[in-house]
């Protein structure tokens, strides 16, 4: 039920940092030194050993994939490719023996996903699952797996499945890198411990709820939205751009922010609102150029800055805090304000949050 919350979004996105929590305790040893991902374990040896990783996804399971590209290259060191189910399904695929291609579905029923995860299994490579859903039917198609472990989902917006796929993928990127010795002891030491902070750090945002109702407030009649991101970042801005889309019915689109001058800039001016994720990391100085680009034109900028950053303070029209992290972590915080905007726009504007036109919480057909 949904006790003290008006919709199921908003129970869904307040519970993270609890499913967060449960998605990593109990993967992790007493002291953090060891990633245990018991439905792997028989197949580990094969994922070390193996030449390429394709993840493959819809919708949300489909950015958490492009997520985790960032941190499997940057720490396993392993080639990845991410893949459209509906696209991977119907051209023909090259797929060796010895690549390992990971399916990632919520509800362990999307036919698009269940078919790619078909096809992957007759060429023969090794066929993992990250689902949701217990004894679904990508669970049960998949030769191991893990699960997320975050609850049964109503909303048909994911929120808490998404990051608890992005807790999972991060546990396997950082045990296949230590299994690979791809990463140093200490940076592993320091993600893990790191991680383990990040439901504390996820209170803090949401507690910026009311804020963000004010925020949304000032943007509730848009026509269009643009959302970007870098690195990482980039996919938490298709995402943020998706949940605006699906429940408020505005047209969003996510874009990495380097692309900007490649085509979406033509679109800002005084009605165009911009969510620039743009914590104080390795791109600060290149997002902060963006902005300045976005505000010469006179768009209206929301950034996702890192707590006590005061440099963005009279750029941006309005800021939201997130705590600082690890890189690699932040898609976990930044994602938060991202859903909490869309589902305040969405309730904003009299939209069925919990239950869009259009959508089905499980897209079992093509
Ligand atoms: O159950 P799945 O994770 O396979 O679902 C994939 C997409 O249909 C799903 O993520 C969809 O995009 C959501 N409505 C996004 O909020």
């Amino acid at each position: 039920e949904k006790g003290d919350f008006d919709h199921f979004m908003l129970k869904e996105i307040f519970e993270q940092p609890q499913t967060i929590e449960e998605t990593f305790k109990g993967r992790l040893n007493p002291g953090y030194s060891e990633i245990v991902l018991g439905g792997l374990q028989n197949v580990f040896p094969r994922i070390v050993d193996a030449r390429r990783i394709i993840i493959i996804g819809c919708g949300t399971s489909w950015h958490a994939a492009l997520i985790a590209e960032y941190l499997l290259e940057e720490y396993a060191r392993i080639p990845v490719e991410v893949e459209y189910a509906s696209e991977f399904r119907y051209r023909k695929p090259v797929i060796y023996k010895d690549d390992v291609v990971i399916l990632i579905s919520q509800s362990g029923e999307t036919a698009d996903t269940l078919a790619a995860l078909r096809l992957a299994k007759n060429e023969g490579a090794l066929v993992l699952g990250i689902c949701n859903v217990v004894g679904s039917s990508l669970a049960r198609e998949t030769e191991a797996g893990v699960y997320t472990h975050a609850g049964v989902e109503i909303g048909v917006a994911s929120t808490k499945a998404f990051t608890a796929q992005m807790t999972v993928l991060t546990l396997f990127a950082l045990k296949l890198a230590k299994e690979k010795s791809t990463i140093s002891a200490k940076e592993f030491d320091v993600l893990v411990k790191e991680l383990a902070e990040i439901p504390e750090k996820g209170r803090v945002i949401l507690q910026q709820n009311h804020r963000i109702q004010e925020i949304a407030a000032k943007y509730k009649d848009a026509v269009n939205a643009l959302y970007l991101g870098r690195g990482c970042l980039f996919p938490v801005a298709l995402e943020g751009a998706l949940k605006l889309k699906e429940i408020s019915y505005i047209h969003a689109e996510g874009y990495a922010a380097g692309e900007m001058k490649h085509g979406p800039i033509a679109l800002v001016d005084d009605n165009l609102p911009v969510v620039v994720v743009a914590p104080q990391d390795a791109f600060y100085e290149k997002i902060v150029s963006n902005i300045q680009e976005i505000k010469a034109r006179k768009g209206n900028v929301i950034a996702i800055i890192s707590e006590g950053d005061s440099g963005l303070g009279e750029l941006a029209d309005d800021l939201i805090e997130i705590p600082g992290s690890q890189p690699a972590l932040a898609p976990l915080l930044a994602v938060l304000p991202l859903q909490l905007l869309a589902y305040h726009i969405a309730v904003l504007r009299g939209c069925n949050v919990d239950q869009p036109r259009n959508l089905a919480k499980s897209v079992t057909v093509e």
